[in-house]
């Protein structure tokens, strides 16, 4: 079956028992036994529900993987990820992607001596030098990715580093949160986890924090359903059916995005007060071949740098259509000040460094009509150009 109807009828479709076309929501935290050690499979919800269920079941079909699991939020399914590793071990991160994602590994893993290392994922040699060195020190466990990053877009390629990963004993963890399964599946490529912040293009319609995880091998789903059952981050009963319910249309809704974003992209492109846009779909941009090797499409979201003849905040402030606020991936169009919102738990020379400046803004392009949003972008332009 294609994506597309994968997406809609999902792993578990509607109810055997009653026909319901949608999954029923089990909204109970326990469940009767017939006699001690018997039950209809279900002992407690947090260690299983059955909406719940329906859902991690969809994730890894959609992932191509063979299990996968739902938290409370995205960070409740990194921070279990991240669990499966033990004091002494290190992990690579890229040098841009989620603050809270860097914020978890920086301010709570390092504290139980779980050290990271920052890389430039398209540089293969620098991924190779430090997972050469191993030999030497602490033994590198995994490399976290994510492709496109936020915000900047850098590209990763997956297939090469998840084969250089495995060489050196690494696991690839891949953040799919920006393409979604309708266009990049990262467990085809190599890698061994997916992890998602389903608050974004899963559910899209930002009614809904949770994150999603899938897994290409029983032993991890095993060890990380474990994790999930003893730190206790599920996600509810009615978050999993909001989640089936915004899983269906996720396809239409991308298209639109996708379509929207590139028009966006090429207003913004001759547009003088826009210094630099950050979209995997420009053809001079890094990763162009890359992604399009591996994914089947852009996605919704791009970043600009704003040009000083511009006010940033009297832009920001100045959008009456596209919503200033954080998060991505919904219905509406959302822009967000990377610097000051999402990245903010970035150290400022870093963020320096690696180009997240104070006037890049980020914009998740929904799904409203074009020329209105075009419009909302060039009256905000107007309004807050420096005389
Ligand atoms: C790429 C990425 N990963 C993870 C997260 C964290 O997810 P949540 O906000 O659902 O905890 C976010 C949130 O913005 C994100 O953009």
């Amino acid at each position: 079956m294609k994506i597309e109807s994968l997406l809609v009828h999902g792993a578990v479709d509607g109810d055997d028992k009653t026909g319901s076309v949608n999954v029923p929501i089990y909204q109970t935290a326990t469940y009767k036994q017939e006699e001690l050690g018997k039950n209809k499979g279900y002992e407690y919800s947090r260690t299983g529900n059955p909406t719940r269920e329906a859902l991690e079941k969809t994730i890894a079909l959609l992932e191509d993987g063979i299990g996968g699991l739902a938290f409370s939020s995205g960070m409740a399914a990194i921070t279990a990820t991240l669990s499966l590793f033990k004091s002494g071990d290190r992990i690579v991160i890229p040098s841009n992607l989620y603050g809270g994602t860097f914020r978890v590994v920086d301010n709570v893993f390092k504290n139980f001596n779980i050290q990271y290392e920052i890389v430039d994922f398209s540089r293969l040699k620098d991924v190779k030098r430090v997972l050469e060195s191993s030999k030497q020190f602490a033994k590198i466990k995994a490399v976290f990715i994510e492709t496109p990053t936020n915000p900047l877009m850098d590209i990763t390629d997956i297939e090469e580093v998840s084969k250089l990963a495995k060489e050196y004993g690494a696991l690839t963890i891949v953040d799919n949160t920006f393409m979604s399964p309708y266009l990049q599946r990262p467990l085809k490529f190599g890698a061994d986890i997916v992890v998602h912040s389903a608050t974004k293009y899963l559910g899209g319609h930002s009614n809904v924090v949770a994150g999603l995880i899938a897994v290409k091998d029983q032993e991890l789903w095993d060890k990380l359903h474990f994790i999930q059952n003893s730190t206790g981050g599920v996600l509810a009963p009615f978050d999993s059916f909001m989640l089936l319910q915004g899983i269906k249309t996720l396809g239409v809704r991308l298209d639109r995005h996708i379509e929207n974003a590139e028009k966006i992209v090429e207003f913004l492109s001759q547009n003088e007060y826009v210094k630099k846009i950050y979209y995997p779909g420009l053809k001079d941009s890094k990763g162009y071949e890359i992604h399009k090797k591996q994914a089947s499409g852009c996605g919704g979201v791009l970043s600009f740098v704003i040009d000083e003849k511009v006010d940033y905040k009297k832009f920001l402030s100045s959008l009456k259509l596209i919503t200033l606020g954080e998060s991505l991936g919904g219905v509406e169009s959302l822009i967000c000040h990377p610097a000051t919102m999402t990245h903010a738990a970035i150290p400022y020379k870093i963020r320096q460094e690696v180009g997240i400046v104070d006037n890049l803004v980020r914009l998740s392009v929904g799904i409203e009509n074009i020329d209105d949003l075009l419009q909302d972008l060039n009256n905000a332009f107007k309004e807050s150009v420096i005389i």
